[in-house]
């Protein structure tokens, strides 16, 4: 495997960074994750546009000409031989000494991209059965609408998932607002048929999947509304799903271990799946 680390292509397993790169010391930095499906990255403008207003809420510079980068990355899947998989972007603020301000202004951010296959046939088989998900209170800081590599109340959340056998972990607010995954947005449908999920004003990550399943509800004339559902809601409702670069429309068919309407995916749900790459850019 290869990957793009400031300027060189090098194998996967020499690729370095340095121990006083922030994002290491600070997670001081943002990241993006493409799917790519067929050799093709999907939606890489609308993930370009992303990672630029995290960087500029962060006020972290490109490291690279945004069309170069979104070059890189198409390299870096193709020198992996990518048909279907991820690519992954990270851009930090740069090597300094540890000190926790701004380093001086001529500090190069730091840029890394990295590829993976993924098994289309396992991930197809999965989303035929569903996954489960647990609801854990949401621990996260107020800006989770930059897409920071600040990830340690997910990455605990993900796990406390695992630990219990399910695949994610809905973020719950103080109010019992489902707010999304820990690395999802999350959905629901009601019993009248309408999509529901929480709006992205603040308070969840503008996913990108999240936009094109919009897109694709609104091509198949669902109805759907941008507002927040409580955990009950979600346990009562006829469907629910998530969507993410790694998941696309994936069924949740178990809440804390209780099984959403038949326990099996739904019919909205699959409808949204089955059309959802034809809205993919
Ligand atoms: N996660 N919410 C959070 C907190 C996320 O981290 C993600 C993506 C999403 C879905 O966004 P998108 O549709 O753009 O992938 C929602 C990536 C996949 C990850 O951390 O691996």
């Amino acid at each position: 495997r290869i990957a793009y680390v400031n300027g060189r292509y090098v194998p996967h397993q020499s690729a370095r960074v340095h121990v006083e790169d922030r994002g290491y010391q600070f997670s001081d930095g943002v990241y993006e994750v493409c799917e790519v499906s067929d050799g093709y990255i999907l939606d890489r403008t609308r993930h370009l546009e992303r990672l630029d207003r995290s960087l500029s809420e962060l006020a972290i510079g490109w490291p690279v000409e945004r069309e170069a980068l979104g070059r890189i990355m198409i390299e870096v899947a193709a020198r992996n031989r990518v048909r279907d998989g991820l690519v992954y972007v990270q851009v930090t603020r740069g090597v300094a000494r540890r000190d926790h301000p701004f380093p001086s202004a001529d500090t190069r951010p730091a840029l890394v991209v990295t590829a993976r296959s993924t098994d289309r046939a396992a991930f197809a088989a999965k989303a035929e059965e569903g996954v489960g998900v647990i609801t854990v209170p949401d621990t996260r800081w107020d800006r989770v609408d930059i897409k920071t590599i600040g990830l340690l109340p997910n990455v605990l959340a993900r796990q406390q998932a695992r630990d219990a056998g399910a695949a994610e972990a809905w973020l719950v607010d103080e109010d019992g607002i489902v707010l999304e995954g820990a690395a999802t947005n999350a959905w629901i449908v009601t019993g009248e048929g309408e999509l529901v999920t929480r709006p992205a004003v603040s308070g969840i990550l503008r996913g990108i999947t999240r936009a094109t399943a919009i897109d694709t509800a609104a091509a198949l004339g669902l109805t759907m509304v941008e507002r927040g559902f409580t955990v009950g809601e979600a346990k009562a409702a006829r469907e629910a799903f998530m969507t993410s670069a790694t998941s696309q429309v994936m069924p949740v068919v178990r809440i804390d271990g209780a099984p959403v309407a038949n326990g099996y995916p739904g019919e909205i749900t699959r409808q949204l799946r089955g059309a959802f790459f034809a809205h993919a850019e």
